[in-house]
């Protein structure tokens, strides 16, 4: 299996890191922020001049799955009808103190993951978590530099097909794939976990993992 067209939602450092690195590997890309397409075409020039713009609306048109690289306190913005039935990839992180969406704060509250509660609001989709704990700028770094780091990148979800389909993506970008047992394990990626913004190879990520939910 070879991923050939991707949506990124959210043009911003990681959404355009994203686009650049999945560019590289020979994906197609399509991407959209809060603007409409045409505005976008002077930012992607830029910083993702592979990418096609398009509007948020039609992000997950004809594409094998959706990052979603939006703030999470701006994700009450996010229509979640135009994502039904998409593979959807959460990067999201709790980065800034801004206060996030009622829905988003009360699944929180009642001691889901980020990840869980962004399922449970995307309900229409299907939600893996990867992609967040690695920075933009590790993420578009040049192949021969991954390469030599052999970075291991986790992926949680309920789905072994979706898995599958991340996987393959996150070897095309040029990094290792690990399988968490499911989206509940995606907790230990988030920021305030060991392996946030760590390079670790797929032995150490995985001995971390155990580490993290053995807490
Ligand atoms: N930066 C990193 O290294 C990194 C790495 C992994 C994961 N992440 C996560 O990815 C998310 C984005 O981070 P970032 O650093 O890329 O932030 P950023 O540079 O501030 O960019 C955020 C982007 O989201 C777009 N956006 C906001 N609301 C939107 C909506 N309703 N629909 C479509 N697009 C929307 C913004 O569009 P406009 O510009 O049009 O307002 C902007 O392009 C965060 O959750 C972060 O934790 C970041």
């Amino acid at each position: 299996m070879r991923i050939k067209k991707i949506g990124i939602l959210g043009a911003g450092r990681a959404g355009t890191a994203l686009a650049r690195a999945a560019a590289s590997a020979g994906i197609q890309v399509k991407i959209a922020g809060t603007r409409p397409a045409r505005q976008m075409k002077y930012h992607l020039m830029q910083y993702a001049p592979h990418a096609l713009a398009v509007g948020a609306g039609e992000i997950a048109e004809d594409v094998e799955l959706v990052a979603l690289m939006v703030p999470q306190e701006d994700l009450d913005d996010v229509d979640t009808d135009s994502l039904a039935g998409v593979l959807l990839i959460d990067a999201t992180n709790r980065w800034e103190d801004e206060p996030l969406p009622a829905w988003f704060q009360d699944s929180l509250d009642r001691g889901l993951s980020s990840s869980e509660a962004i399922a449970e609001h995307f309900s229409q989709s299907r939600v893996a978590k990867a992609l967040n704990h690695i920075s933009h700028w590790d993420l578009d770094a040049d192949r021969a530099v991954k390469a030599e780091a052999q970075r291991a990148l986790a992926i949680a979800t309920d789905s072994p097909g979706d898995t599958a389909v991340v996987a393959c993506l996150i070897s095309q970008l040029g990094f290792t794939p690990v399988q968490l047992a499911d989206l509940a394990q995606g907790r230990s990626l988030e920021p305030s976990g060991r392996i946030f913004n760590e390079v670790l190879g797929a032995e150490d990520l995985i001995q971390r993992i155990s580490e993290e939910t053995a807490r």
